[in-house]
């Protein structure tokens, strides 16, 4: 009896590592989170707190989805009104947004930020921001938050890499800026040097209109040389929109058009995911008065 029940015992444990296993794959944590103590605080099972949780509980469900990965919505009246922002990443499919959102997103930052009414988190599949103040069409620049890649660009390539990628920020700005549902684009550069190719990514929150979009993005470029001057990766991100670079994929590459054959049967680079491994996380600026 003892061995049989002291067995059950350990079986509970080990449903109960399980469990706990399972919901630290599903919540991963934020890339950046950023907890906005100057806009109130408040408490467990106040009226903000309801209509928080039903604001968020709702904004991932697909009939709030405003097309293209991007969710406006809110909740309540007065000062209990909350208002919430969410975006997925442009290539991410609608199940993994919603996976981003709901999983990721809603219930990490909840916790992260268990008291303050407005927060902001960066995910790597997705955004979410919610705020007692109106977050739709209002271009926020800051806080902002960089990843850089630890790893040089080769001394001999330096001059012409930073000249190439300022030149694909500018194409990438541009085509993201001109979009109207889905304000992103994704590009490449090469450089002399065969095996380096530089991949960009730019995304603004579709709320901003094109100029809205360009400052965004351009403010944000230009923090890339404070963060991540002379690396071979690095991103910056603010409310309103994200810049990213590598020289590698950054996203699958789309379907179609089909790639042309390889002359040589070199393995594919490896996927985005675990991509973080080599990054040092930067807090840019701490600009609260400009926020909201
Ligand atoms: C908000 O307050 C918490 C707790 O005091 C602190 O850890 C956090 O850094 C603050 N957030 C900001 C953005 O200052
Ligand atoms: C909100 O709570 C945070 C964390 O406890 C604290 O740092 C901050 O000062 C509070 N803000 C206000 C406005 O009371
Ligand atoms: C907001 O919260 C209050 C208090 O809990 C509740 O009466 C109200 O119905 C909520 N509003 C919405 C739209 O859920
Ligand atoms: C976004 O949500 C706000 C309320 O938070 C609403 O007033 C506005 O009309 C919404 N915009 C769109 C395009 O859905
Ligand atoms: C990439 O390299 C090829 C071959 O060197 C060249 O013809 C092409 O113009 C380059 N493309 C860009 C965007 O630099």
């Amino acid at each position: 009896m003892v061995s049989s029940s002291s067995s059950f015992g350990l079986f509970l444990s080990l449903i109960q590592l399980v469990l706990l296993v399972a919901q630290a794959l599903i919540q991963s944590p934020p890339l950046f989170r950023y907890c906005i103590n100057s806009s109130g605080n408040y408490t467990t099972g106040s009226p903000y707190d309801e209509n928080l949780s039903n604001l968020l509980f709702s904004l991932s469900s697909s009939s709030n989805r405003n097309g293209h990965g991007f969710y406006n919505s809110s909740v309540g009246e007065n000062s209990d009104k909350v208002y919430a922002l969410g975006l997925c990443r442009g290539d991410q499919p609608t199940d993994n947004c919603i996976r981003c959102l709901s999983g990721d997103a809603i219930h990490a930052l909840t916790k992260e930020c268990p008291v303050q009414k407005a927060a902001f988190g960066w995910y790597d599949g997705c955004m979410l921001r919610y705020s007692n103040q109106p977050l739709y069409g209002i271009l926020t620049s800051s806080p902002s938050f960089a990843l850089v890649n630890t790893q040089d660009v080769s001394s001999t390539l330096l001059n012409e890499f930073n000249q190439k990628l300022k030149a694909l920020f500018e194409r990438l700005s541009s085509q993201a800026a001109a979009e109207n549902d889905l304000k992103y684009a994704t590009g490449t550069q090469n450089t002399s040097d065969a095996s380096v190719t530089i991949y960009g990514l730019t995304q603004c929150t579709p709320d901003l209109s094109a100029q809205e979009c360009t400052e965004c993005l351009s403010s944000t470029i230009a923090q890339i040389p404070l963060c991540c001057a002379g690396k071979i990766g690095g991103r910056v991100v603010v409310p309103s929109c994200v810049v990213w670079y590598e020289i590698r994929p950054i996203v699958a590459a789309p379907a179609s058009p089909p790639l042309p054959p390889k002359a040589t049967p070199t393995s594919p680079p490896p996927p985005p995911s675990g991509i973080f491994h080599s990054y040092t996380v930067y807090f840019v600026t701490n600009d609260v008065a400009t926020l909201f």
